[in-house]
């Protein structure tokens, strides 16, 4: 009986270990999440993917010749500036890479998730409300 009750416990807590990944299953380690105004204005948080950016440009490219500065969150973006061709409207136009009609794949964060360097998926299960 007791071992029986170990193995439910032991399979409820895989679960909740899915349920984590799976709620969060859109950012991966070193994604930016950018959340200064989009829950606000209504819409998903933004996932910056760094890593496959990273690996396509130098950094250069975004943090000296598009102004990007070196810190989640700390860049005043907005949709008007993007389709201004400024920040991620220098590349996502339709040119360079896909345009900024597709919102989704741009704004897929977790409903509520604060502005932050996603660094790892045992972080999201410490703090699984991402809190600081
Ligand atoms: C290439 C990526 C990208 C795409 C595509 C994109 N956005 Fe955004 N959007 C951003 C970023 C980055 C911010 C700033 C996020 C923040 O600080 O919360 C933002 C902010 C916003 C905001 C809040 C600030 C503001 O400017 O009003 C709204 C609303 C918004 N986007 C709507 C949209 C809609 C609607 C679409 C599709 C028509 C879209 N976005 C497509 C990247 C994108
Ligand atoms: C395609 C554009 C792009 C490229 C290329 C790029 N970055 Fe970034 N980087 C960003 C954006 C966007 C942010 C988040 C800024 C924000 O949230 O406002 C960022 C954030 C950062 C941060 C602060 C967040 C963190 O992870 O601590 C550092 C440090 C950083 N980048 C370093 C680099 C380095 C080093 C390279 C080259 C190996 C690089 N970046 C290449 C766009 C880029
Ligand atoms: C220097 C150019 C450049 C900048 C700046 C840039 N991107 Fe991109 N991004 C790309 C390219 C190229 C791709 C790949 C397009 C493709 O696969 O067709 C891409 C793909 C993506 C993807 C999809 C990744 C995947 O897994 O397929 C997302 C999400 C994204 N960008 C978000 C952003 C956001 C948000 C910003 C601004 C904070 C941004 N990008 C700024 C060039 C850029």
């Amino acid at each position: 009986m007791r071992i029986k009750n170990q193995m439910v416990l032991f399979l409820f807590s895989i679960l909740l270990i899915f349920a984590f990944i799976v709620d969060d299953a859109s950012a991966e380690y070193g994604d930016v999440v950018i959340n200064n105004y989009s829950d606000e204005a209504g819409m998903r948080p933004v996932v910056f993917p760094h890593w496959f950016h990273r690996i396509r440009f130098r950094c250069k490219v975004c943090h000296a010749d598009l102004g990007f500065k070196f810190q989640a969150g700390g860049n005043d973006i907005t949709m008007l500036k993007i389709i201004d061709g400024e920040y991620c409207g220098a590349c996502h136009n339709g040119d360079i890479a896909w345009s900024v009609e597709n919102c989704n794949i741009c704004h897929s964060a977790t409903p509520g998730i604060n502005t932050q360097v996603h660094e790892s998926t045992l972080q999201k299960l410490i703090a699984p409300e991402a809190a600081k």
